[in-house]
């Protein structure tokens, strides 16, 4: 498996995946992950590093973006979101290793902290912690522990509220 930043050119591969990884089989409408990207890829708040791609065979199998974000309207983190691995590729570790390179990129890019909100049964193993007790508040508060947050290399998290990219609408 090879890991490596996503170029514009990738975007519909990453698109077809992130709509195979979410979609609901009964519903047949699309995910909304997938217009949700499409905005990220846009938006000023997007930063190419932190738009990952998972490569096997030459094929794109797993994807992650993490987007500028801040806290208390001025203090940068960066919000981890969405991340997608294709089904016939899952539970291979290919989504851990992508949030290992997203950590391994923020730590050397000077980052302070990840946060995202997810399942509160898989991020932790990577040491994703709830970010409410941690001082770090989401816009909705019924978010709960499922908004978590990974501090990076020791550094001191920032209190106050967290607002996503403008795409997020939070
Ligand atoms: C979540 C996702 C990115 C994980 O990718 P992956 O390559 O399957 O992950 P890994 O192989 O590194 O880890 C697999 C483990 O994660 C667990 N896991 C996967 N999705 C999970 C979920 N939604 N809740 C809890 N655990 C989950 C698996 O049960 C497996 O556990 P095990 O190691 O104890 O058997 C992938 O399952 C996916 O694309 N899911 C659909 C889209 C999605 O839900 N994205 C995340 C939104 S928060």
């Amino acid at each position: 498996m090879l890991l490596r930043t996503e170029t514009p050119a990738d975007r519909p591969a990453i698109r077809e995946l992130t709509i195979r990884a979410f979609a609901d089989s009964e519903s047949g409408v699309e995910p909304g992950e997938a217009a949700l990207l499409d905005d990220l890829f846009g938006c000023e708040e997007y930063l190419q590093d932190f738009s990952v791609v998972a490569e096997v065979d030459g094929n794109i199998v797993g994807h992650v973006i993490a987007t500028r974000g801040w806290v208390d309207g001025d203090v940068p983190l960066l919000g981890l979101g969405p991340i997608s691995v294709l089904p016939d590729h899952q539970g291979r570790g290919i989504g851990g290793a992508l949030l290992d390179e997203i950590r391994d990129r923020a730590a050397a890019a000077g980052e302070r902290a990840i946060v995202l909100l997810g399942h509160i049964g898989y991020y932790p193993r990577f040491g994703y912690v709830p970010a409410i007790p941690a001082g770090i508040l989401p816009s909705d508060m019924s978010w709960g522990d499922h908004f978590m947050v990974l501090a990076l290399d020791g550094h001191k998290l920032p209190a106050g509220k967290f607002r996503y990219a403008a795409p997020f609408g939070v």
